[in-house]
């Protein structure tokens, strides 16, 4: 297969989370991370109808454009929400005629590449633009400001933490000890390269900082934590709720409620261990060579 060199999101997993759900015709799922719409779209097209959420408005108004006639016809049905808040707005919708109770639930976590690539949004160490990082721009807090605020200690026990960086406190203590204010990705991506002594190669040294600032700036792991129990409960007995990850935090989550699920009997894991991605997959969407799937069926 050829490698994808686009900067258009390609989807992970497409072809094994929608096989696994399985889409029955005019049955009802809920895709938690809209993105660029690949799943949604292959929900779609397999005859399923959808509740699609993404908190980024960018995500939403592609997906108003994308998919105007499916929105039409009342298939297909976008939320402007985190997925936090899944059981208030699927309430909030039943007046519209979508069911309390849904066939599949998939999220697909973490950043599509029309936001890394988008340089003023500033998730991308390969720009210069405002460390921002929000992909809710509601949010409150922009990377800087927590550069900004928070002391040196805390700063790299954030780096550790949610990006495993092993300089942690070299780092931090180069940014609070800065001339100049830390305010850009430009500025972040070349101190993090002078502290580390390395030069950007196929893994930027400053990969593990930006997550970690992100995975922060947008309480990833919260938001995780929050909204896997209500996708459980908005499941049909017997439907699956499937997880793709691409790092850590956000695997051992997964793995975690849905080992306590089984062990309360609420239902069966799709596997003890997690699926990852074909060689073809990983060839032809090199972005996807650090992800994993589990599922779990709902009794
Ligand atoms: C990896 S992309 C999803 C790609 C999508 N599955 C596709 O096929 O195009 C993740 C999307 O989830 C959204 N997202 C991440 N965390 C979210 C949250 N807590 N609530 C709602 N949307 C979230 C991001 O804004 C991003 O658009």
């Amino acid at each position: 297969m050829m490698q994808n060199k686009t900067k258009e999101h390609v989807s992970v997993f497409l072809n094994e989370l929608v096989s696994l759900l399985p889409v029955i015709k005019d049955s009802w799922y809920i895709d938690a991370t809209l993105g660029s719409g690949g799943h949604t779209q292959e929900i779609l097209s397999q005859g399923g109808k959808v509740v699609a959420f993404d908190w980024d408005d960018a995500a939403i108004n592609r997906a108003k454009t994308q998919f105007s006639s499916e929105l039409n016809g009342k298939r297909l049905f976008l939320v402007h929400e985190p997925f936090s808040k899944l059981k208030e707005a699927v309430k909030f919708l039943q007046n519209q005629g979508i069911p309390s109770l849904f066939s599949g639930v998939i999220f697909d976590f973490g950043t599509s590449t029309e936001q890394l690539m988008s340089e003023e949004r500033g998730f991308s160490f390969r720009g210069s633009g405002v460390l921002d990082m929000r992909m809710d721009v509601r949010l409150a807090v922009m990377a800087k400001d927590i550069i900004a605020a928070v002391p040196a200690k805390q700063l790299a026990q954030l780096f550790r933490d949610f990006g495993g960086e092993l300089e942690a406190d070299r780092i931090a203590k180069a940014i609070k000890s800065s001339p100049e204010p830390i305010e850009t990705t430009k500025q972040l991506a070349d101190l993090v390269i002078s502290v580390k002594h390395k030069k950007a190669g196929s893994l930027h040294p400053a990969t593990k900082v930006f997550q970690a600032l992100r995975i922060a700036v947008n309480s990833e792991l919260t938001e995780i934590q929050l909204a896997l129990p209500q996708a459980l409960s908005l499941l049909l007995p017997g439907s699956k709720l499937l997880c793709a990850s691409f790092h850590e935090g956000e695997d051992r989550l997964a793995k975690h409620y849905f080992q306590i699920w089984e062990e309360q009997g609420k239902g069966t894991r799709l596997s003890k261990k997690p699926m990852m991605p074909s060689d073809d997959e990983i060839i032809s969407n090199p972005r996807s060579r650090s992800a994993k799937l589990r599922g779990f069926i709902k009794k």
